[in-house]
């Protein structure tokens, strides 16, 4: 049987290939799980009572478009965080987790053409994979954009050349960053919306990570959008419960923008979509309206940040970042170091290549480890200790 010649290119995903690399060797001591960006603060307390409260609706089709409810709330919070005007009923959909509304917003808008070629999607790289694999089922080419220290850890999409720009339909753009925890600021959303409207492509930004920050809180895409009196059709903002809330069991997200652009993406939603169970969009709903346990769980993440500033201090490049839960920590090779640091204390992270691709400038990831802080004060602690002594320690 042949298998579509389209998705052949992939590499092993980055999980089954990182246990190849590790597991054949035996931990150098008690294993500390810093790889996965798998949120391990206690979700909100109130997650039992909303299943309960809504149980009787596990016996009926959830609404295609998310209820009422979740989606007025979900606009309050767009309001209260960001001062942006969205209508609940026209520009915004809730989803399954944000994975799948990246993946799915390309197979509602990316043409089959543009400028009379192969479209072009532009993703940053290293980058969250399903934006390349969303290219691909597409058919459109994916483009590699490197994200480095040299471009401030996000893609320079307007250092393009205009024939491929001309061809982009898409571009993707992470802020704050996975892996680096860069922060796009107001100037870079600015020139990536004008670029944009020159060059008549969508930007899709997840925005996932934007309540886990220290400082100010970073600004959003549609803010900016509504402020310059962007196109509303050109961008789509996608935000997700998983990291905000410690809720990514829960798969719930959302994704807002223009009322043409969000009534393509409920189009293919009402044929393909899965939509969340009626009681944990009730759960999703509260989570969007409470700022309390984001709050707490924020102020943990700033006291790991400060402990990753304390054990790196001195070493270059290996502060924590302004936003997200990684350290993007430089080494001389990221699976070598990976393996090491396994072999040698039982830690485990994530070598930089396993999230970005090779391409005629290299790999961007290749000299990096990815360390998620995501357990317990006590337990990043020690990995990080763990890290500094075995990699960055003369
Ligand atoms: C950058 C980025 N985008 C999107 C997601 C998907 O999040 P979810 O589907 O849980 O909303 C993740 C999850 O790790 C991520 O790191």
């Amino acid at each position: 049987m042949q298998h579509p010649a389209r998705f052949q290119t992939l590499p092993a995903y980055a999980f089954p290939r990182l246990r190849s690399l590790l597991d054949v060797h035996a931990p150098g001591g008690d294993v500390i799980h810093m790889t996965i960006g798998d949120p391990r603060h206690a979700p909100p307390d109130f997650v039992l009572d909303e299943i309960a409260a809504h149980v009787g609706a596990f016996a009926n089709y959830p609404p295609n478009d998310g209820t009422p409810v979740l989606r007025q709330s979900i606009t309050a919070w767009l309001k209260r965080r960001y001062g942006v005007e969205v209508c609940a009923e026209t520009q915004v959909l809730p989803l399954n987790g944000t994975r799948e509304g990246l993946f799915n917003a390309a197979v509602a808008l990316c043409p089959e053409e543009k400028s009379g070629k192969v479209p072009v999607v532009l993703t940053p790289n290293p980058f969250y994979q399903v934006y390349a694999v969303a290219a691909l089922a597409m058919a459109a080419q994916p483009h590699y954009v490197p994200a480095t220290a040299a471009t401030g850890f996000l893609p320079d999409y307007t250092a393009l050349p205009p024939e491929v720009l001309d061809r982009v339909a898409v571009a993707y753009i992470c802020s704050p960053s996975n892996p680096q925890g860069a922060v796009a600021d107001a100037e870079y959303w600015r020139s990536l919306l004008e670029l944009a409207e020159r060059h008549d492509f969508r930007v899709f930004a997840d925005e996932c990570y934007s309540e886990v920050y220290r400082g100010t809180p970073p600004p959003g895409a549609m803010e900016v959008a509504q402020k310059m009196g962007a196109d509303p059709e050109r961008l789509l903002i996608f935000h997700s419960l998983s990291k905000r809330s410690n809720l990514a069991g829960l798969r719930s997200g959302f994704v807002a923008g223009g009322k043409q652009t969000i009534a393509a993406l409920k189009q293919l939603r009402n044929y393909a979509g899965a939509p969340l169970p009626v009681p944990l969009q009730a759960v999703a709903a509260r989570a969007w309206a409470d700022e309390a346990h984001v709050d707490a769980s924020r102020a943990r993440y700033v006291r790991k940040y400060e402990m990753a500033d304390r054990i790196f201090a001195n070493i270059p490049g290996c502060g924590a970042p302004q936003a997200g839960f990684f350290l993007w920590l430089p080494v001389e090779d990221g699976e070598a170091a990976a393996l090491k640091l396994w072999q040698t204390t039982g830690v485990r992270v994530l070598p930089g290549a396993y999230l970005s691709r090779d391409t005629d400038a290299g790999n961007p990831g290749k000299k990096f480890i990815r360390v998620a802080m995501v357990a317990d004060e006590d337990e990043v602690a020690e990995g990080l200790t763990q890290i500094r002594d075995c990699l960055f320690k003369e």
